[in-house]
């Protein structure tokens, strides 16, 4: 079987979706996580778009070593010296470099000509090579492009030095039938190809982002690029999951393999759907809630005769294990360390600590605590910053009932150690926690989004809110679990708020240039 390399572009293509905004520490932990879920390559981010994202990259850079990481830079020299310096301390430091290639992008985005186009990124290409021993050429937009100037600009780009030519289609507007046949004609018509490997990166506006990836696989694609969830611009890209399990799965079909350890995807999945606030619908495939869960009775009734009557996919192939070991308040610290440990956890001392009394926390509220609870409250110690200053909830109520009008008192601290202490009301009590934390944060804050879901099942579960803040204009998201939903909410806005003190802490800036 033919080995096909995995290029996640999670921490890149994938953080490009609306709303979601990943801090140091959670794209760190998403890399350590995508290494263990064996990608071949990491795009950790695009560094000359912000002081935080060239922080991000060079730290994941400089610590994974089970693959090569990858930063994403415009045809300019600025881009490939800010990646340079954030990506030489890789253990394989690779380049990505992109420029448009279709009509409608050249001349109403570049508004240059396809010779200028050619130049520059012959030129752009020549000078990564210069310092990076891979460089990877995306033609954006190829899937719009017309064929024989990409056969031309791909001829030069392998002769200037790059080894990975990426075709993508950027608007999500190909069809398998049409990247299949684009592919076989550059490999037939470009002379020099067999010094490249090719690349498919596919975005999945009209719902065809992973089926096209599998053609162009069959037609010389020798490494796919996606996100894990299939999370990314607009309606995202190709989902990894789905790619790596279909290849296990039609072995008949498919002669080809990836490198990635099934058993690590669901908890890749749930991980990067907790740091990004980016649900997972309940029937998406693979890795949705509903994936395994046969709910009619004719369905049901097959499957205790007989799994493989309705089931091509076992839920242990991609991790999901039915007997999870649950603890409770009797549980100490050595067992609560070893499980973090199994969930996949490298807890410093103080983390540790934390998130300990964070759980003993809970199993006075809750009789047994479930993986998934564990889950939250291992990401949320270890992805939050040590030296950052925040406001925190102290205290609350609220006055609730269908005919007064609600008023919640908060009492929080202040990032400067100072209590405070307010009241106010809104429409409903959420609303009446959040007029009130907006009177107490010294910042103009605007509510923008609100999401609530349940961690796990059951009538005890945690409760799980992300939001999406505007704070002095600037945008953030914040996530905050508890068992009740109101004290959810006002952790949520907070983290939200404390984030974007820590950005102006560090003097990052926050709003990124996008591609
Ligand atoms: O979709 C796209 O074209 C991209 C490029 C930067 C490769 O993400
Ligand atoms: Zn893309």
């Amino acid at each position: 079987m033919a080995h096909v390399n995995v290029f996640d572009t999670t921490l890149r293509d994938g953080e490009q979706s609306a709303g979601v905004n990943l801090n140091r520490l959670e794209k760190m932990e998403i890399a350590k996580q995508l290494e263990r879920l064996g990608v071949d390559i990491m795009e950790a981010g695009f560094p000359a778009s912000s002081q935080a994202d060239f922080d991000a990259v060079k730290e994941i850079a400089d610590t994974v070593r089970g693959c090569s990481v990858t930063g994403l830079a415009r045809a300019n020299k600025r881009d490939i010296d800010i990646a340079w310096e954030a990506l030489k301390g890789g253990a394989e430091p690779r380049l990505h470099v992109f420029l448009a290639t279709s009509p409608i992008h050249m001349t109403h985005k570049l508004k240059k000509t396809p010779d200028e186009v050619v130049e520059t990124a012959v030129n752009m290409v020549r000078y990564a090579r210069e310092k990076f021993p891979y460089v990877q050429f995306s033609a954006e937009d190829a899937l719009r492009s017309d064929r024989d100037f990409l056969v031309h600009i791909i001829e030069q780009v392998i002769d200037a030095g790059a080894s990975v030519i990426n075709l993508p289609d950027t608007v999500g507007f190909t069809t398998p039938d049409e990247i299949g046949s684009l592919f076989r004609y550059v490999r037939e018509q470009v002379p020099n190809i067999d010094q490249a490997v090719l690349s498919t990166h596919n975005h999945d506006d009209l719902g065809m982002a992973v089926s096209n990836s599998l053609a162009a696989v069959e037609n010389g694609a020798g490494q796919i690029e996606g996100t894990i969830n299939g999370i990314g611009e607009r309606a995202g890209n190709a989902a990894l999951e789905e790619i790596a399990v279909a290849f296990q799965i039609r072995q008949d079909r498919y002669d080809f393999q990836t490198g990635l350890v099934l058993k690590e995807i669901k908890r890749t999945s749930d991980l990067v759907s907790r740091l990004t606030g980016m649900q997972v619908p309940g029937n998406k495939a693979v890795v949705g809630r509903n994936a395994f869960a046969h709910e009619s009775g004719i369905h049901q009734d097959g499957v205790l005769k007989e799994a493989t009557t309705y089931e091509i996919i076992t839920p242990a192939m991609v991790g999901i294990d039915s007997n999870r070991m649950v603890l409770g308040k009797h549980s100490g610290r050595h067992a609560f360390k070893q499980k973090a440990e199994e969930l996949g956890f490298e807890l410093n001392e103080t983390k540790l600590k934390e998130a300990f009394a964070s759980f003993k926390d809970l199993t006075g509220k809750k009789k047994e605590v479930t993986d998934d609870d564990l889950f939250a409250i291992l990401t949320d110690t270890q992805t939050e910053h040590e030296d950052q200053p925040k406001y925190e909830l102290k205290a609350f109520q609220v006055q609730y009932g269908s005919i007064n009008r609600p008023t919640a008192t908060v009492l929080l601290t202040k990032p400067d150690g100072e209590e405070a202490e307010k009241a106010n009301t809104g429409e409903g009590s959420v609303e009446a926690i959040y007029n009130t934390l907006d009177d107490l944060i010294d910042a103009d804050v605007h509510l923008q989004d609100y999401q609530l879901s349940s961690i796990g099942r059951g009538r005890d579960a945690l409760a799980e809110v992300h939001v999406q803040l505007t704070v002095n204009g600037v945008k953030a998201s914040g996530r905050g679990s508890a068992q009740d939903v109101l004290e959810a909410s006002a952790h949520a806005f907070l983290n939200a708020v404390n984030r974007t003190l820590y950005q102006h802490k560090r003097h990052e800036g926050y709003e990124k240039v996008q591609v």
